[in-house]
């Protein structure tokens, strides 16, 4: 069963991050698959990304699942509120009974650095010590990229401007979390995080 991370976010969500080691006929044989990948291990992540819904929430009602124009998936009166999100052989999934979720996993890669000034603005470079290469510079920036996208995904409606309207104010190492203003709404949120060893991991809950 190999379940890499759970967690018991508060009385109505969980969350969960899934190493992906079974065949797609695993997955096939215990969820629906909500729209056509073409791609195989494209079409895995989403299965295990889906299997993961009613891992955590075994009432989770698959056949309810809509896609927005936005492709955000939802059900409709909002049973359950949830987030999906896969990378390399891992798959995410946070599932809510109450409230708006976002979440998002990452492998740090070099390639961050290049499109880091795409959506950190100077001031962030600045706050997060990232204009001097260290060690630590290419997780962190994912972490900072995956926090990001967990923003995007909680607020579903598309239309953010990364740099301007998702910023992030403070790290809080104690409790692993991100302070942000999300600007396009005018609304602080808190992001979660973990960091390991070679994942990002980002959640909101609001
Ligand atoms: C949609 C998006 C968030 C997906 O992120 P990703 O890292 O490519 O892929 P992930 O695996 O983390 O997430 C994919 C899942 O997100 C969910 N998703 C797709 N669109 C979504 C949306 N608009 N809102 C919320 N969730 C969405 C789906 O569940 C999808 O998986 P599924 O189709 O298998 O169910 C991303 O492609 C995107 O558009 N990001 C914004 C990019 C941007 O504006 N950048 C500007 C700054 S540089």
């Amino acid at each position: 069963m190999p379940i890499f991370f759970q967690h018991q976010v508060n009385d109505t969500t969980r969350l969960g991050i899934w190493k992906i080691e079974e065949t797609e006929d695993f997955f096939k044989s215990n969820v629906p698959q909500h729209r056509s990948v073409t791609h195989p291990h494209k079409r895995l992540q989403h299965l295990a990304g889906r299997f993961l819904l009613q891992y955590l929430f075994p009432a989770f009602p698959y056949e309810l699942v809509q896609i927005a124009d936005t492709r955000k998936p939802y059900l409709p009166g909002d049973e359950y509120h949830f987030s999906i999100s896969h990378c390399g052989d891992y798959a995410a999934a946070i599932v809510s009974k109450d409230k708006r979720v976002g979440i998002d996993i990452e492998i740090p890669t070099e390639k961050i650095s290049k499109i880091m000034y795409k959506f950190l603005s100077a001031h962030e470079h600045e706050l997060f010590r990232l204009i001097e290469p260290n060690a630590n510079r290419i997780p962190f920036a994912t972490l900072l990229w995956s926090a990001k996208e967990s923003i995007f995904k909680w607020y579903g409606n598309g239309g953010v401007d990364f740099r301007k309207h998702i910023q992030l104010r403070k790290q809080n190492q104690a409790n692993e979390t991100i302070d942000c203003l999300f600007a396009n709404i005018n609304t602080e949120l808190t992001i979660h995080y973990r960091q390991f060893e070679h994942l990002a991991l980002a959640w909101v809950v609001s």
